[in-house]
């Protein structure tokens, strides 16, 4: 059989950053983010046994082994719980950057954990995909739903209660998300690296992990109130203090370049002369600035002018991941 999915991309609102458990992949807080229409992952998954090992094409090039034992390990998972033991080939394409701190891990494997087990006969409810996208990537959970989505670290040991939830639907609120790409080159340290290294040196990391509830709980009551300005400043909080954690560990990691803190200035300086935006940045240099329908083009008309910035993607609220495709 064959299927192929669709995953958008997502941005978190309210970061995560540390895990509790390395092999399940779950996360030590919760978090909360926007799925994002306009950037996605296609993939097709097709397992056959005129394959001996998975194949993997990656933005129309063979991958590098790296990709593939990922992209490998996680097929493992829907081959144990399907019962079958066929070789897969999987196409994946994004329609954006990959590796650059836009989330392309979220909706990679979103997509896969959706076409994978199409693919292999099983038909998942979302909480399951959830759980199971999970382990490919930690905000890949939260990619299986549309709209605004709220991830749970959960408690369990198995992992079975850290999965992903919709907070509200795409069209709840028409919110707006420009991209400021600063550096188009994938980053040099990834998120799991990243969070590992801060968990086990930052003097920070047990205050961040105590004090999570409490940002979700502001933010999740902001959003389902649509109160924009709570929603930014609470987005610029979280933001700041998951860089000035990983910043905090030893030896300090730093995602951001020129460019990346001019831009941070910049928006709070715009805000004040009363364009209302706010940004947030993810493990990587891109300045992501959210903003109401009614100002995109005077955020897009500052944020392409600005010195460093080599093109500015713009976004909004996008739906759930979805079937494109299947054949037997
Ligand atoms: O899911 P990962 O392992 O790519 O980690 C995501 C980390 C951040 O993007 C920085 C924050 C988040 O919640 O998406």
């Amino acid at each position: 059989m064959k299927a192929t999915a669709r995953a958008h991309a997502n941005i978190a609102l309210v970061k995560y950053w540390g895990k509790r458990d390395r092999e399940l992949n779950l996360p030590s807080v919760g978090s909360i983010s926007l799925t994002l229409r306009e950037l996605f992952t296609e993939t097709a998954v097709e397992f056959t046994s005129e394959l001996t090992t998975d194949e993997l094409i990656l933005n129309d090039r063979p991958a590098t082994p790296e990709q593939t034992g990922r992209v490998s390990r996680f097929l493992d998972l829907i081959r144990t719980q399907a019962g079958i033991k066929q070789a897969a080939r999987v196409i994946s394409r994004n329609n954006f950057p990959t590796g650059a701190g836009l989330a392309s891990s979220a909706s990679a494997f979103a997509a896969l954990a959706l076409a994978g087990t199409r693919a292999a006969g099983l038909t998942l409810p979302p909480r399951e995909l959830s759980i199971l996208a999970r382990q490919g990537s930690g905000s890949a959970a939260r990619s299986i739903f549309g709209g605004f989505v709220e991830m749970h670290r959960g408690t369990r040991s198995d992992g079975q209660d850290a999965y992903a939830e919709p907070l509200a639907d795409d069209h709840f609120w028409d919110l707006r998300l420009l991209i400021a790409i600063t550096d188009e080159g994938e980053k040099p340290l990834g998120s799991t690296a990243g969070m590992e290294h801060t968990a086990h040196t930052s003097p920070y990391y047990s205050e961040w992990v105590r004090s999570s509830e409490a940002d979700l709980a502001e933010m999740r009551a902001a959003i389902l109130a649509r109160d924009f300005s709570k929603v930014g400043e609470l987005a610029e909080f979280s933001c700041l203090k998951m860089h000035a954690l990983a910043m905090s560990a030893r030896p300090g990691i730093v995602y951001w370049n020129g460019t990346t803190v001019e831009l941070l200035q910049a928006v709070r300086e715009q805000r004040k002369s009363g364009l209302e935006a706010y940004f947030t940045i993810d493990a990587g240099p891109q300045v992501k600035v959210l903003c109401l329908p009614e100002n995109v083009s005077a955020v897009r008309d500052f944020l392409s002018g600005f010195p460093g910035v080599q093109r500015v993607l713009e976004t909004s609220p996008g739906p759930a991941a979805h079937l494109i495709e299947e054949s037997a």
